[in-house]
């Protein structure tokens, strides 16, 4: 089977048997107004530069977390659902965020052009965010309005850039959505996209077209199973592979692909 799964569908999804989403954000307490101040949820009255925001919605589970991290000095709270694998802040993620925050200035991150590829609820892009990197963040469409309610709640007048959240289905419509003559990126993350599911060649086609000269792939995993080691076997005869952190307790392990080019 070839087909991929939306984050919802995916073999092993941490909501798995529990009851289709729901009511729209009831649970939700807050939500950022134009000023940056918390108000009722549902009421993003804000600035007509940031119009193309307004296209998201929260996405559309029936029930949330608030889960609190700490990360570059700041508290970031994030909308969590256990019925998504894209609604749940996964292992690799806190790890990527670990080693952005101690290697900022090494990785040269003010300003920075980053993109990351199945973002889920966007801890790592908040992360990449507040260090100073302009940030663009995409997953799968049913992801990306929780995805982009994270990024505002935390990033709003927090951050030298703002955010900005896309499409990304791997492998499909790169050309189109991202064309290399116009998108380019010093760094392209990935945290936890290597697991049980269908989609690990468009995977790896998709980390390859996002690689021009001089861009870096900083990709974050918790190995759990044979199909991660051999993801890795195949990530490491298209890029020169560097392994850069292991996070023992957890299992990840931390790698920098760059393109080879020959
Ligand atoms: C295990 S979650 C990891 C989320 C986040 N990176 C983290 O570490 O917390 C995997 C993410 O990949 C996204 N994803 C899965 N298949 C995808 C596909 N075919 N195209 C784009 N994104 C995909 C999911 O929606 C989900 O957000």
């Amino acid at each position: 089977m070839d087909a991929c799964l939306s984050s919802e569908q995916q073999p092993g999804c941490p909501g798995e048997g529990l009851n289709s989403p729901g009511g729209r954000l009831e649970a939700e307490e807050e939500t950022v107004q134009k000023d940056g101040t918390s108000g009722p949820a549902g009421d993003f009255n804000i600035d007509p530069s940031l119009h193309s925001l307004q296209e998201f919605v929260p996405t559309d589970y029936a029930s949330y977390t608030q889960e609190h991290y700490l990360f570059a000095g700041k508290k970031i709270v994030v909308q969590e659902s256990i019925e998504s694998y894209g609604a749940v802040v996964w292992p690799g993620a806190t790890a990527l965020c670990q080693y952005l925050e101690e290697h900022t200035v090494d990785l040269n991150l003010q300003d920075a052009k980053i993109l990351e590829i199945g973002a889920g609820p966007g801890l790592v892009s908040i992360v990449a965010s507040i260090l100073g990197a302009q940030v663009t963040a995409t997953d799968l469409p049913d992801v990306l309005g929780n995805l982009q309610y994270n990024l505002l709640k935390n990033t709003l007048k927090h951050t030298a850039h703002l955010p900005e959240v896309k499409e990304l289905v791997w492998g499909e419509g790169l050309e189109q959505k991202f064309p290399k003559s116009t998108f380019y990126y010093d760094y392209v993350l990935a945290s936890d996209v290597v697991y049980h599911h269908y989609c690990l060649d468009k995977l790896l086609t998709t980390m390859v077209y996002l690689s021009q000269p001089g861009t870096v792939l900083l990709w974050a995993n918790k190995f759990r199973f044979s199909t991660d080691y051999e993801f890795l076997d195949k990530f490491k005869q298209v890029f020169d592979t560097t392994f850069l952190a292991e996070f023992p307790e957890s299992s990840v392990k931390i790698f920098k692909g760059i393109l080879k080019w020959d």
